[in-house]
């Protein structure tokens, strides 16, 4: 299933029992909030649909149109057992509380929840639990919820019970079989590059995929994001990343090295850019500023996208030039040529898939479309204990240059171009290094001399697999055929 932004779909249709396309009119505010629902969601044409609250808007959409099967239910205000289901394109089935013998478990290729999610009590965590049932294995599950940012704690709380909600697991039909939903995409309700007018009940929307999960007995984390925002990536360590690297930026050489990459790319007012792992924003927020181009900067860690808004904020750059989303580069589709730039710093190390990543980036790209990407690679050959040691420890999946051109080629890519930006990387780490030093009592006392300690060793040590030769910082440039 695939994901569309189709900002021209104008026409919304509602197809009768006898199957023909009559238009509705939802209204012109719902014409847009579905346009952007709908342009968010997998592509589902010819699969089945589970609609959850609100869904005489969500029936008459375009996704909906499409759909095999639409399955309507209305819970009503927290009376689920007398729910009522409605059910498109299969007229004769009798209408009423058959939840149990019409939604078989594991059938719904995408279920839209378009009504608060609340686990307050025993019986909206069975219906919970029993909805997620319904939808197979690698099937969506949308949930679309109001916030409003002016009442107190409204966007917290919907953060938190959707937070509940992915970290839980959930059991299958089989014995020991457990599901969990892996994080697509969170965000406001509005399309890119558009302004907002309205800041008041904004609708969020949550997509995920169901998968399976490992009974996690150790109590660690499982998902990537978990790792990321729980790990890697704490709000503590990012201000701490942030005051070595630069203000908006997590990854060596800050501004600087943005500055010197740039070159490679000529950028003109209103190109559309991606920014794969966006950090806390520096990139995306100096190419909009610089160049006037627009940007979605997307990150898979909340922390990083709470604290980059902000950032924007501080610095005046509007939604409409940086659109930040969390979301998983891995995962999220984006429309087909969509962007002319897809740009990429220090993040791709973390991803394990890379030809898949890169077949995904040519599918968003016009005909033409440039990719600039910075990543860690490592050298040809045998590698020293030290920098094997430090790779597994962050769970980093890293190329050689040659592998990595080899990958873009695979996927598609031609005119590619590699060069080696360790001199750069070991000048600006030593940079950085010196800045810790001379500013130890200061870190020491916005964080703890335990932080001081452990980030001057690890970011020693990183220079030194460097140094060594064991450390690549590579820059890759393809174009997209024309
Ligand atoms: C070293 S930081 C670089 C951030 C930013 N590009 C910069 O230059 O400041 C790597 C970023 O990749 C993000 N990331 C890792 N895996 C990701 C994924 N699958 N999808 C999106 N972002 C991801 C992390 O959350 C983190 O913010």
């Amino acid at each position: 299933m695939k994901s569309y932004i189709n900002r021209s779909m104008a026409t919304l249709s509602n197809k009768t029992e006898e199957g023909k396309i009559s238009p509705i009119d939802p209204g012109e505010a719902s014409l847009t909030l579905l346009n952007d629902v709908t342009s968010y969601l997998p592509r589902c044409d010819g699969r089945r649909i589970i609609i959850i609250g609100n869904s005489a808007r969500l029936s008459a959409s375009e996704v909906a149109a499409r759909a095999a099967q639409v399955i309507s239910i209305d819970p009503g205000e927290l009376h689920y057992h007398s729910s009522t289901i409605r059910l498109r394109n299969f007229p004769s089935v009798p209408e009423g509380d058959s939840r149990k013998t019409m939604v078989a478990e594991n059938s719904g290729d995408l279920l839209i929840y378009d009504h608060r999610v609340s686990l307050i009590n025993e019986e909206q965590k069975h219906f919970l639990k029993r909805s997620l049932s319904w939808v197979r294995e690698h099937g969506y599950v949308c949930f679309l919820q109001t916030t409003n940012p002016g009442k107190e704690n409204s966007v917290q709380q919907s953060t938190d019970t959707l937070c509940r909600i992915t970290s839980a697991t959930y059991n299958g039909t089989q014995p020991e079989e457990v599901f969990g939903l892996d994080l697509i995409l969170i965000r406001h309700i509005s399309g890119p590059f558009t302004q907002r007018e309205n800041e008041a009940d904004r609708k969020m929307m949550w997509l995920f995929q169901k998968v399976k999960r490992k009974v996690n007995t150790d109590m660690t984390f499982t998902t990537l994001q978990e790792i990321l925002n729980n790990q890697l990536y704490t709000k503590v360590r990012i201000r701490q990343l942030e005051s070595i690297f630069g203000r908006t930026f997590v990854s060596a050489g800050g501004l600087t090295a943005t500055k010197q990459f740039l070159k490679k790319l000529c950028l003109r007012p209103g190109m559309k850019v991606l920014d794969v792992g966006c950090g806390i924003g520096g990139n995306a927020i100096y190419m909009a500023k610089e160049f006037g181009v627009k940007v979605i900067a997307m990150d898979l860690s909340s922390n990083m996208i709470d604290i980059a808004r902000e950032r924007a904020k501080e610095l005046d750059v509007s939604e409409s030039d940086v659109d930040f989303e969390v979301a998983d580069a891995t995962k999220r589709e984006y429309p087909e040529d969509y962007f002319d730039v897809i740009f990429s710093r220090d993040t791709i190390l973390h991803i394990a898939g890379k030809l898949q990543l890169f077949q995904k980036f040519k599918t968003f790209l016009k005909p033409g479309g440039q990719v600039l990407v910075s990543d860690y690679c490592c050298s040809e050959g045998e590698h020293t204990q030290q920098f094997k040691d430090y790779v597994k420890t962050f769970g980093y999946s890293i190329l050689s240059q040659r592998e990595y051109c080899a990958t873009l080629e695979e996927a598609g890519f031609v005119q590619i171009d590699t060069e080696n930006k360790t001199d750069l990387f070991i000048k600006t780490t030593t940079q950085e290094l010196d800045r810790l030093v001379s500013r130890r009592q200061e870190y020491i006392e916005e964080f703890s001399l335990e932080d001081y300690e452990a980030f001057s060793t690890m970011w020693s040590n990183t220079r030194k697999c460097a140094a060594v030769g064991d450390q690549i910082l590579g820059l890759f440039y393809a174009e997209n055929p024309k």
